[in-house]
């Protein structure tokens, strides 16, 4: 998936570029690990990736719970239980039994379990913020994702679990009540990095066309279409990495 247009002055070389996309399509949400422990420097330089995200006005709103402790493990895995089989009544069968049988989570099995959090009230006043509050949680998922990617150059696993109720969370982890626990991520050596999605394997849902994803000078086709044939072209011919 490397660009083969030529190295522009600030862009990354050819190999360089490579690294970055094969990190970006071969992460994956893992949620079988091996036992083996995550070496601390590994961890370290996982996490200050994670720091390294943007964020609206610098406002760096994340705190990083590490988790290793199992007995704070097993009570959150039993909130997960429990809320795993509350959401199983929002299906009829055979959807029901279906959602069931996958598996949600790693959370004893892991190396290490990560919540991410963020404080709204980590700035007085965050430049950029007034009209969309909400950007601190933005802002916290881009750190995720930064640590996500970053943890897949290193062959580390992690796996979101969001099937856990907010207050419950907060209050295992002893997170203070003006705090958001965005994310509760198990970090681990993989069985293995799956080709593609497990819920797409699974046939629970695949991933959508990305060419009735793009719209072009609003939602509605913009009279100036013709503009972005080059794009469309390249959009349809570029392999994407599940069928190259
Ligand atoms: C906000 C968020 C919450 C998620 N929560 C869960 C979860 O509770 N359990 C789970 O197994 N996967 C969870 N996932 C992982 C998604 O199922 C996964 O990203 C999606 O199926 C695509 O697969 P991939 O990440 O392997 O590409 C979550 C992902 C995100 C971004």
């Amino acid at each position: 998936m490397a660009s083969k247009s030529p190295v522009q002055k600030d862009g990354f070389t050819a190999e360089e570029q490579r690294g970055l996309y094969r990190a970006i399509y071969s992460r994956r949400d893992i949620r079988t690990f091996r036992s083996d422990p995550i070496p601390p420097e590994v961890l370290a330089r996982i996490i200050r990736a994670a720091h390294h995200g943007p964020s609206v006005g610098f406002m760096q709103p994340w705190d990083f719970i590490m988790v290793r402790d199992m007995n704070v493990r097993r009570k959150v895995k039993d909130l997960f239980d429990r809320e795993r089989q509350a959401a199983s009544s929002f299906f009829d069968e055979p959807r029901r039994s279906h959602y069931l049988s996958l598996k949600l989570e790693g959370i004893l099995e892991s190396a290490v379990n990560v919540c991410v959090t963020c404080d709204p009230t980590r700035a007085e006043v965050v430049l950029g913020r007034n009209s969309i509050q909400e950007t601190d949680l933005y802002s916290t998922c881009c750190a995720v994702q930064n640590l996500w990617l970053a943890a897949r150059a290193e062959g580390v696993g992690v796996g979101w679990v969001s099937i856990l109720k907010q207050p419950q969370l907060r209050q295992i982890l002893g997170v203070p009540h003006h705090v958001i626990p965005v994310a509760y991520l198990c970090l681990g050596y993989p069985v293995e990095f799956p080709p593609e999605p497990v819920l797409q394997t699974a046939g629970w849902r695949g991933r959508m066309e990305l060419e009735g994803l793009v719209h072009f000078d609003g939602w509605e086709e913009g009279s100036e279409s013709g503009a972005w044939e080059g794009f469309k072209a390249a959009l349809s011919e570029e392999a994407g990495p599940e069928r190259a």
